[in-house]
């Protein structure tokens, strides 16, 4: 699971003057906010049941949390309840202690960046006219918008010679994804969400906005509400992931690595599916996991043997109080660490494996 840095904004940019509000961008990011739900319904008019059915969900600021849910089950309506597109029947949701309703829309929106599902790039107008369309509606002068039009274009990687002035049918499905991040950004707002975002675009074009959006991410630190189908770009994207049954019930909300290893019920593990559980963690080695530095566990800290399996060091980690713990060599001297974030690499690198291999061996059985 490598995380190139393929969005940070590249240094081939001899052509364009230089970007006086790039570093504004690095300075002062927001640094994302926290958003409470608060037991919210939303029940549409004519429908029998309420598809949100008393949601509750703390995000801290800065945190990447994933919904993965099926179809119909109110991801979308849930989301659209944070920018007010749509408003609940019930309950309360607040961004940083201030109820939303107390908020104009049009100042709410401006906080909040939104890529929804199916991109939804304004076709009549220009790349670079789509990634203005909040700067302009904040009354930014014209320069200040031309600038930030061209830093976004670079830090998703399009060329803006080549790309401000195309309209979005003469892109490729990735790139309009990726001008759909930059509209998003365009405002630098503290919050994002994301519906199903790269969605459209083919697996290995998936992969590679997913990589860059983390690598963005880690400079960004916006808090992120991002939807997906798809369970393994939960586990590879998400801090958290909430996983989502019927009207919005939350089935579990937690990290990928406890998911994977413990998943709450039967509904969760049949979401995993392909994936692993406990028993396949028992066989997984920890001599061949990547460990961390060995200042990462703190003195006091548990310890766990080279020779322990991944389910032993899962245990050890869990059963103190969460904390990266030593790794002991075969002479029982502390040689590294291992943290939750280590065991869920190294179970996303599993799960990939197994669904390549499920797909090699479906592969052989066409042929
Ligand atoms: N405008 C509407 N009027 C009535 N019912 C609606 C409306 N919008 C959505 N619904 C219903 O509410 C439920 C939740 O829809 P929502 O779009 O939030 O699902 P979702 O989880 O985003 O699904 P998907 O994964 O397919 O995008 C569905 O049963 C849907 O049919
Ligand atoms: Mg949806």
């Amino acid at each position: 699971m490598s995380k190139r840095s393929t969005f940070a904004a590249t240094e081939n940019t001899a052509t364009i003057a230089p970007l006086p509000t790039r570093a504004s961008l690095r300075k002062a990011p927001s640094e994302g906010a926290r958003i409470v739900f608060d037991k919210v319904s939303k029940k549409y008019s004519g429908q029998a049941q309420s598809a949100v059915n008393e949601f509750s969900l703390t995000i801290e600021p800065g945190e990447f949390i994933v919904f993965v849910g099926p179809s119909g089950c109110g991801k979308t309506t849930t989301m659209k309840m944070v920018n007010r597109i749509i408003e609940p029947t019930a309950g309360s949701i607040t961004i940083d202690g201030t109820d939303i309703r107390e908020l104009d829309e049009n100042k709410l929106r401006r906080k909040i960046g939104y890529v929804i599902q199916q991109i939804g790039l304004f076709p009549h107008m220009t790349i670079a006219e789509n990634i203005a369309t909040v700067p302009k509606l904040l009354g930014w002068d014209k320069e200040r918008i031309a600038d930030r039009v061209i830093e976004l274009l670079e830090l998703v990687e399009l060329d803006p010679a080549e790309y401000a002035n195309r309209y979005p049918k003469e892109l490729s499905g990735g790139q309009q994804q990726r001008v759909g991040v930059a509209r998003a950004l365009a405002a630098d707002p503290p919050v994002m969400l994301m519906d199903e975002p790269f969605g459209a675009t083919d697996p290995i074009t998936r992969e590679k906005l997913q990589d860059e959006f983390l690598t963005l991410q880690s400079r960004i630190k916006k808090t992120i509400i991002f939807v997906t189908h798809d369970f393994e770009e939960a586990i590879k994207m998400g801090d958290k992931i909430v996983i989502l049954g019927p009207r919005t019930n939350i089935e579990q909300f937690d990290t990928p690595a406890h998911i994977l290893a413990a998943p709450a019920n039967e509904y969760v593990a049949e979401f995993i599916g392909s994936g692993l559980n406990l028993k396949h963690l028992a066989l997984l080695d920890l001599a061949d996991t990547e460990l961390g530095p060995l200042d990462a566990a703190a003195k006091d800290a548990a310890s766990v043997g080279i020779d322990a399996t991944l389910r032993d060091a899962l245990d050890a980690v869990i059963s103190g109080d969460g904390q990266p713990i030593f790794v002991l060599d075969a002479n029982e001297q502390p040689t590294a660490s291992i943290s939750i974030e280590d065991i869920a690499r190294r179970l996303a690198a599993e799960v990939e494996a197994m669904d390549t291999d499920q797909a090699l061996e479906t592969d052989e059985v066409v042929k």
